[in-house]
């Protein structure tokens, strides 16, 4: 039994948020220290609300959950109200939430945790990354604290919000062009691997089967996502991008990583918050990251949905 990797997730809950915070909640392998949002899906104050929202349905507690940025870095706030709903989390109808959040900012309450812990942590960033960009501006020491940042976001091809951006580097590309050139051990699980994390019938049937009021729930979740997927680019199922991030922690085995130099697009009139992926070596800039191109899904999904079950077990 190897030792539980020390985990912050910094999420904009966001369908696939939920899910990676149920599967860092629910996996043997990792401990998980806190939970931050950020503005990105919808705004902080729904990003939050539905944080607290997972955590009581699936009886996640003892995890401290803080409220972030409201907006990024520089440019105006775009919410993904047409993927993930008006309030964030759209489909499953949730009761009141029981967890609250804790009074610290998230940046302060990152700083704390990593100070705290005795040994370096690992931040999962799943949606814009401005919580992360401010703690290493506001607390550089806070760097020697981070085991790696193991995020989603970008890809090296083409986008999901512009025709060459993938959403949470577009919402704020200065907090995202921050993180790649902190020095800090950075993997970025972009939609080339993430699209490859499909919501099948099959996975749902899977869930399903569990039979447990939080696996219902993710049903519930998936069937939404995978309405919007379909009405927006037509895919049969969603893509689960954020738990991904979360299973390269889990086991690296499930995500297959090549290094890269990455830089992120911050003048192109029509490439701002693209991430450009120099996978060929072609500019002759150093390697900056680890970039995942391949996913073992039979792992992943068994994975996630162990997660699941074993939350659901907990709350019968
Ligand atoms: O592009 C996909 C990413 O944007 C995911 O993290 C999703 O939750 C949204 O934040
Ligand atoms: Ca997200």
């Amino acid at each position: 039994m190897t030792v539980p990797v020390p985990v912050v997730i910094d999420c904009d809950p966001g369908h696939d948020d939920a899910l990676a915070i149920m599967l860092a909640a629910g996996d043997p392998a990792i401990d998980l220290l806190a939970i931050t949002t950020v503005a990105g899906n919808q705004t902080v104050e729904r990003t939050t609300l539905n944080a607290r929202r997972v955590c009581t349905v699936a009886g996640i507690t003892g995890v401290p959950v803080a409220e972030g940025c409201a907006r990024p870095l520089v440019q105006p706030l775009l919410v993904a109200g047409d993927v993930h709903g008006d309030s964030g989390l759209d489909g499953p109808r949730f009761s009141e939430p029981t967890v609250d959040v804790v009074p610290e900012h998230a940046v302060e309450l990152m700083r704390r945790v990593l100070a705290e812990h005795p040994e370096p942590v690992t931040l999962v960033p799943t949606g814009p990354l401005t919580n992360v960009a401010l703690l290493l501006t506001r607390h550089p020491d806070s760097a020697r604290d981070i085991r790696e940042i193991v995020l989603m976001g970008g890809s090296a091809g083409r986008g999901n919000r512009t025709p060459a951006a993938e959403f949470n580097i577009h919402v704020d590309p200065e907090s995202a062009d921050i993180v790649f050139n902190s020095g800090l051990p950075v993997t970025m699980c972009g939609l080339d691997v993430t699209h490859q994390a499909l919501a099948t019938p099959d996975v749902l049937g899977r869930l399903e089967r569990l039979d447990t009021g939080l696996s219902r729930t993710c049903v519930e979740l998936m069937t939404y996502f995978a309405s919007a997927y379909r009405r927006l680019w037509g895919f049969a199922a969603p893509p689960l991008h954020d738990p991904v991030a979360v299973a390269r922690v889990i086991d690296p085995g499930i995500v297959r990583c090549v290094e890269a130099n990455v830089v992120v697009e911050l003048h192109g009139r029509y490439t701002r918050g693209a991430t450009v992926v120099d996978l060929h070596q072609y500019t002759g800039r150093p390697v900056n990251a680890r970039v995942a191109v391949e996913l073992d899904v039979e792992m992943f999904w068994d994975r996630v949905i162990a997660a699941v079950d074993v939350l659901g077990r907990r709350m019968r």
